[in-house]
């Protein structure tokens, strides 16, 4: 076969240079035709469009034609020209077809319609499919606009470690990293694990979040994020839980909790556009196949400012949608977590756009958030986002030594692992404030799928880590 330097789809199904001779290579999804002709429709991944072929069956082997199946990859010559048929503007004219995979017939993609637990069985090929094909293009895009984002603000990208001795949240939710032989774990007299003989010679484990670390960054750089895997072993099996997650937590030195939300609206209304600006075709596909209300959405959420409000004026909400009749599954108190159909009766059905809770109870919420005065409630924001509950959590940070030392000791943590973290506040110490998107939250809501593993290329949930 004559060696044409390859063209992408993308590339080239915007050209019109008709006649030329080109070379695409990638897996046929479909072909149909007659004894004579053949319509292969070919994807190779850049765009959701497929670039149909035209194979003359004549003029080739007749083995060679049987071999074009769906799930085969094929490179293949010919002219660029343009399409008589609906539904694209250019074709190729096969000259030369070299089968570079042929497909076997336990294929499970022959069929359209599969579920998406099925797909999920399966994650090693479902990239392959339309829907799996658009949510990691839009995954892709995600990550660049949230660099794109922080750089072009002076944030610097900040990288905290994976492995961990401190519990940042404080919830315990934490897989637990060792080298130690689980068959004959060194015990003391106690019966208590001897950690100095592990690896790291204390216990350690897989990060929950890159916060603590950031904060240290943002004491001496000003403005960094932190965009990383981590890892929660809470065993909640719901739609919006993973094991494993990324999360991008900037943490800004100065800011005060209203300039934190100010930049957690307007990064994320970065986002969204990003995803409307450089992922039309995508999103169209989701729209019309997952969910129709999508791009209305996501144009909803630019449209205005979200609404602000605190924690104690959104319970008297719900307290009063109860005394209305409105049903929840989990009661509704001043200092209960909220759960996300509460999060999501304000967002849905009371101010019908984002909302961002302040001042939450202490009691819920993490060591180093700021005291209010109160002595109540702390400085935290979480954004609410239709059809996903929180999508964002952060606050101003307890920058007083005094006040952070004394809440790491009522709340029992091990101060032993935190002196890093209390020197910042004892050598110049500033007030500062961040916060942590889930990234896959984020791309539930911009791609409008809804379950999170479905977002995530391999999802890590109780009970399944496969491939
Ligand atoms: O609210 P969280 O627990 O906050 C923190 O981790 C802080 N250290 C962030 C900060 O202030 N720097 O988590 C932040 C976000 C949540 O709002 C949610 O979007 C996402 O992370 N998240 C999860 N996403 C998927 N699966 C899980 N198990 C998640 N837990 C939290
Ligand atoms: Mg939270």
């Amino acid at each position: 076969m004559e060696k044409i330097s390859r063209t992408l789809n993308v590339d080239l199904l915007k050209r019109e240079d008709f006649g030329t001779l080109v070379n695409i290579k990638g897996w046929v999804r479909t072909r149909r035709g007659s004894k004579k002709i053949s319509f292969v429709a070919m994807n190779d991944g850049s765009t959701i469009n497929n670039v149909q072929v035209v194979i003359n069956n004549e003029q080739f082997d007749e083995s060679l034609i049987k071999k074009i199946t769906t799930g085969a990859c094929l490179s293949v010559n010919g002219k660029l020209v343009e399409s008589a048929g609906s539904g694209q503007r250019v074709e190729i004219q096969a000259s030369d077809v070299e089968i570079l995979g042929v497909c076997d017939d336990s294929y499970p993609l022959q069929k359209k319609g599969h579920t998406m637990e099925f797909l999920r069985e399966i994650a090693h090929l479902r990239p392959r499919t339309n829907a799996f094909g658009a949510v990691f293009r839009i995954r892709h895009h995600m990550a660049i606009a949230i660099h794109k984002f922080f750089h072009d603000k002076g944030f610097y990208y900040f990288h905290s470690p994976i492995i961990t001795s401190s519990d940042c949240e404080g919830a315990g939710q934490m897989f637990k990293v060792t080298s130690l032989d689980l068959k004959n774990v060194p015990l003391n007299d106690e019966g208590k694990v001897e950690y100095e003989k592990d690896f790291f010679g204390k216990e350690t484990h897989l990060t929950v979040s890159g916060q603590l670390e950031g904060e240290l960054a943002a004491t001496a750089l000003g403005a960094i994020y932190t965009f990383g895997p981590t890892f929660r072993a809470e065993n909640s099996n719901t739609p919006r839980h993973l094991a494993e997650f990324w999360m991008i937590e900037p943490e800004v030195a100065f800011n005060d909790n209203n300039d934190n939300m100010d930049l957690a609206e307007e990064f994320i209304k970065y986002c969204v556009q990003w995803a409307l600006d450089n992922c039309k075709e995508d999103l169209e596909f989701l729209n019309k196949r997952i969910d129709k209300g999508l791009i209305e959405r996501l144009k909803g959420v630019l449209d205005g400012p979200f609404k602000r409000l605190t924690y104690t004026d959104g319970i008297k909400i719900l307290e009063k949608a109860v005394a209305d009749g409105q049903e929840f599954q989990y009661p509704v108190y001043w200092g209960v977590d909220l759960a996300s159909e509460h999060e999501r009766y304000l967002v849905e059905k009371h101010f019908e756009r984002p909302v961002i809770l302040t001042d939450y109870p202490k009691e819920i919420k993490a060591f180093y958030m700021k005291q209010n005065e109160d002595g109540k409630t702390v400085r935290a924001m979480d954004v609410l986002f239709p059809k996903i509950g929180e999508i964002i959590g952060g606050s101003e940070r307890e920058s007083d030594y005094d006040l952070l030392h004394e809440r790491i000791t009522a709340l029992n943590l091990p101060m032993k692992d935190m002196w890093w973290y209390l020197e910042t506040r004892k050598y110049g110490t500033c007030p500062h404030a961040g916060f942590g998107l889930g990234f896959e939250r984020l791309l539930l809501f911009v791609t409008g799928m809804s379950n999170i593993r479905d977002v995530i290329p391999f999802p890590r949930t109780p009970h399944s880590a496969d491939f």
